[in-house]
């Protein structure tokens, strides 16, 4: 039996060395410890052994599932590391070092993106909201269906100041007020509550390349009788066109997000090769850009809205991604850098 496990565990080393992307990992993933896995096989073939027995033989293929579990953790993160130098590798140019454009004063590249794309939504009706960057617990995860405890807090780990309050960690933490401030007057008007809320949002992140601790979002919500998932689709990928100044294809895969039911990753078509695959989509040809989906029932309770009689769509655009996109910015870093130097390369006059 236990060489059994020793045969096991020498094929999987020898099977994890070879892996070269994330895909193989997860076939892996499920050859070892899926329900029909050799793991769980061993697990299950104690049946048959005696209580002393099961006893030792279970302990040994236990510390066996944690060796494979934790293998396969670290080799998944190692991998997705390696494939975000590539994604950055293959973004095009930009030179740190280049002198400035101007002698004057510029506006920041995130600035420059969001002034655009405010204009955009103000041509389709939306009105601009700005919003607090200290917020409550309530705003930003309890009017938003995320209850204490609950596990989708620990992807939003953000900074807590004495009073309880904290520096909100997605622009989501709006949506409450923009409820509570227009759904009466604008529904006995007949018309749909359509806003856009960019903000600076913060979380306790380790800083690299691609991630840092303040970074901004822009959120888009539309609440009408009547809104589908058809009207997000049709709106996004309008929305998505006018800001890339391109035709963009967008597909939707499903994301969890406890705001919204259904939750989706938007994805849209890779400018650079035009959707044949090239290294900065990783070869699928798309591009991951911006969470979205059908604002919850409960979410919508919390604003004072009925989600009997309405429904609607919300939205979550990285403005920080979307300024590194289109500008060629490889370091996250240097966007908060504070140097004129650098940043004034992309001065418009706006
Ligand atoms: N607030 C989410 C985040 O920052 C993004 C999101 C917004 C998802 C709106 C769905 C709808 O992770």
């Amino acid at each position: 039996m236990s060489n059994q496990i020793s045969t096991l565990r020498q094929e999987f080393t020898a099977r994890l060395d070879a892996v070269t992307s994330v895909t193989e990992l997860e076939e892996i993933r499920v050859e070892y410890l899926g329900k029909k896995g050799s793991v769980t096989g061993l697990l299950k073939s104690m049946k048959d052994l005696s209580a002393e027995e099961k006893k030792t033989f279970g302990q040994e293929v236990n510390v066996l599932k944690n060796e494979v579990t934790d293998a396969i953790a670290k080799k998944t993160e190692a991998l997705r590391q390696e494939e975000l130098e590539r994604e950055i590798q293959a973004m095009p140019e930009f030179d740190v070092s280049a002198p400035p454009v101007l002698d004057r004063g510029s506006f920041h590249p995130i600035t420059l993106v969001q002034r655009e794309c405010e204009e955009i939504f103000k041509s389709m009706g939306f009105v601009v909201e700005d919003y607090s960057e200290i917020v409550t617990d309530y705003e930003c995860f309890e009017a938003l269906n995320i209850p204490k405890h609950h596990p989708a807090r620990d992807m939003q780990d953000t900074y807590y100041l004495t009073n309880g309050q904290l520096l909100k960690s997605h622009t989501s933490a709006a949506q409450n007020a923009i409820y509570k401030k227009y759904s009466k007057a604008l529904f006995e008007e007949g018309k749909p509550i359509r806003a856009i809320f960019p903000g600076r949002c913060f979380r306790n992140e380790a800083t690299d390349a691609c991630h840092e601790n303040t970074f901004f979002q822009m959120e888009g919500v539309m609440v009408d009788k009547n809104i589908s998932i058809s009207n997000l689709i049709f709106f996004m990928k309008n929305m998505l066109s006018e800001v890339f100044k391109r035709d963009v294809k967008v597909r939707l895969r499903p994301g969890f997000f406890p705001f919204v039911e259904p939750g989706f990753e938007l994805d849209i078509s890779c400018a650079i090769c035009g959707g044949d695959g090239c290294p900065s989509c990783k070869n699928s040809g798309w591009l991951e850009l911006c969470p979205c989906g059908m604002i919850h029932p409960e979410v919508l309770k919390a604003g004072g809205i009925d989600p009997e009689e309405y429904t609607g769509f919300a939205f979550g655009l990285g403005l920080t991604r979307l300024a590194m996109m289109k500008y060629g910015i490889k370091d996250i870093r240097d966007l908060n850098s504070g140097s004129l130097k650098c940043m004034s390369q992309f001065t418009e006059d706006k």
